[in-house]
């Protein structure tokens, strides 16, 4: 049995080999190659799948061209990784065990060294899920994605737990022949899911404090929404089209009883502070008068913030086709236009106001009562309050907004969840300004139970659940402004 490392096309890469020039279409790219030397030329075209023995062709390019034509060989294949047309796969007897397949431009396409015997462990950012039928290890660290095709291989990295040297993994992981592992371990070094252990060291990459301060999900989140560190698709790639019809424009109106809010005369906020001594003044205030927020302090507050200001239908362009979708414009901006953010009030003391929980309706400014003082109820409003650091009696209104995410998801790839938390920033301080131009005490809060909030509003978590508060009340002596 031997093991062998082999570069190759990646799956989905078409060549041509043309008259003078090398034509490459890949899954997200195409390139032309051109005025190639005929050892890079003779070398490539051993790229087709299962590939070649990356010493087998340096050796070639080598015997043809010399430590010149070499280097160029080395260099047109970090470009061609970097551009996602290359993979590299350990192989025993012909079979694939690990495929590693470079997902940015930032990969470095290193030759693989034999890697020292002293102890090497998983990097705690790397994961491994299911994609299709195959294992993949991912790292928010990394610029390459390990195909995991055998389960041996899985073993090997399930046993990377621990720190081990080569010569101990060989022993941890019998499964697999010892003159693999090496060549496993390499690659999984140079994808960056493994990293030397200094004796009695920690995690090597926690030594670097910019990365200890990284939680694993935030990295994960942070690497994904942003461009740089993926080939998924990204942006609005209309994904769910032709799968799901398009997410409804507002939440369906709840049946049973509405309460009307009051809608505050045109001009709105004639007696309004200017804009900027609005921004100036501006602060969190938890502490509250005796008299509470009124029915229509909030019905105007709400009218202010979140009304439906404009209705219509738009036969959108996408890629698979033309789609019918209704948008539904509000006082704030929003990605798309798609306004995915509901608001509720719970309410614990507000004058002309029952206590409960209600669902805003934006299109016809009514509050639909959703539950009352239930357990879950008193839970929300007391979460809310350590939050602030506040007695739970003080509260008066807890402002939850909660997301319908489909509504983005279905439109947007990558960045879905992303947009939803900015949305959440864009409304804070759309009812921070608000509030401080009504005399209003507004305080945001950095956190609350979505789990708790789905039960007390009967959402199901996965379709519409929690993604912000905001406590809003009257303004008492100390906070005055
Ligand atoms: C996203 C966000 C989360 C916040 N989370 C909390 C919180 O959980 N508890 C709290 O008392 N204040 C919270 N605040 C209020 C901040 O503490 C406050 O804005 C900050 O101290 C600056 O003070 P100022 O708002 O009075 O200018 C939050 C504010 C924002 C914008």
């Amino acid at each position: 049995m031997s093991a062998s490392l082999l570069l190759s096309w990646r799956e989905g890469v078409s060549v041509e080999d043309g008259e003078g020039e090398f034509r490459l279409q890949g899954p997200g790219s195409r390139v032309v190659l051109r005025q190639l030397s005929p050892a890079v030329r003779a070398a490539l075209s051993q790229l087709v799948p299962p590939g070649r023995d990356e010493d087998h062709l340096d050796e070639l390019v080598l015997d043809a061209g010399g430590p010149t034509a070499l280097a160029g060989w080395y260099h047109r294949l970090n470009d061609l990784a970097q551009r996602g047309f290359l993979c590299r796969a350990v192989t025993l007897d012909g079979r694939r065990l690990l495929t590693l397949v470079p997902v940015s431009p930032s990969f470095a396409f290193l030759p693989l060294n034999p890697i020292p015997d002293c102890p090497h462990q998983l990097s705690r950012f790397a994961y491994l899920r299911r994609e299709g039928r195959t294992f993949v290890l991912e790292s928010p660290l990394a610029h390459a994605r390990l195909v995991l095709e055998d389960p041996r291989v899985v073993g090997l990295v399930g046993a990377l737990a621990e720190p081990g040297s080569p010569s101990e993994l060989i022993g941890r992981v019998p499964a697999l022949p010892p003159d693999t592992i090496p060549l496993l371990l390499g690659v999984l070094v140079t994808a960056g899911m493994i990293q030397a252990i200094r004796p009695g060291g920690a995690d090597a990459a926690d030594e670097s404090p910019a990365l200890q301060t990284w939680e694993f999900h935030d990295l994960l989140f942070h690497s994904r929404i942003r461009q740089g560190r993926s080939d998924a698709p990204y942006g609005a790639t209309y994904r769910m089209v032709g799968r799901l019809d398009p997410p409804p424009t507002l939440k369906p109106e709840r049946t049973g009883e509405g309460l009307d809010l009051y809608r505050p005369a045109d001009p709105l906020g004639a007696d309004d502070p200017r804009l900027a001594e609005v921004v100036g003044r501006r602060r969190s205030i938890r502490e509250y008068s005796d008299r509470p927020i009124t029915d229509r302090q909030l019905g105007e507050f709400l009218f202010r913030v979140a009304r439906v200001t404009a209705e219509q239908e738009v036969d959108l362009d996408t890629p698979r086709g033309v789609v019918r979708m209704g948008f539904a414009a509000r006082p704030y901006p929003a990605g798309g236009g798609l306004y995915e953010l509901e608001v509720y009030a719970a309410i614990q003391s507000c004058d002309g106001l029952a206590p409960g929980l209600y669902h805003y309706d934006p299109r016809r400014h009514r509050l639909g009562p959703v539950c009352g003082k239930t357990v879950e109820f008193g839970r929300l409003v007391a979460d809310a309050a350590a939050s602030a650091g506040i007695p739970t009696e003080s509260v008066q209104v807890v402002l939850i907004l909660s997301s319908r995410f489909q509504r983005v998801a279905w439109k947007y790839a990558s960045i879905a969840y992303a947009l939803t938390l900015k949305h959440v920033g864009v409304m804070y301080q759309t009812m921070y300004l608000t509030a401080t131009a009504m005399n209003l005490a507004p305080c945001g809060l950095g956190g609350g139970d979505a789990d708790l909030f789905a039960r007390a509003a009967g959402t199901d978590y996965y379709a519409e659940t929690s993604v912000g508060e905001f406590l809003l009340g009257s303004v008492g002596e100390a906070g005055t402004v």
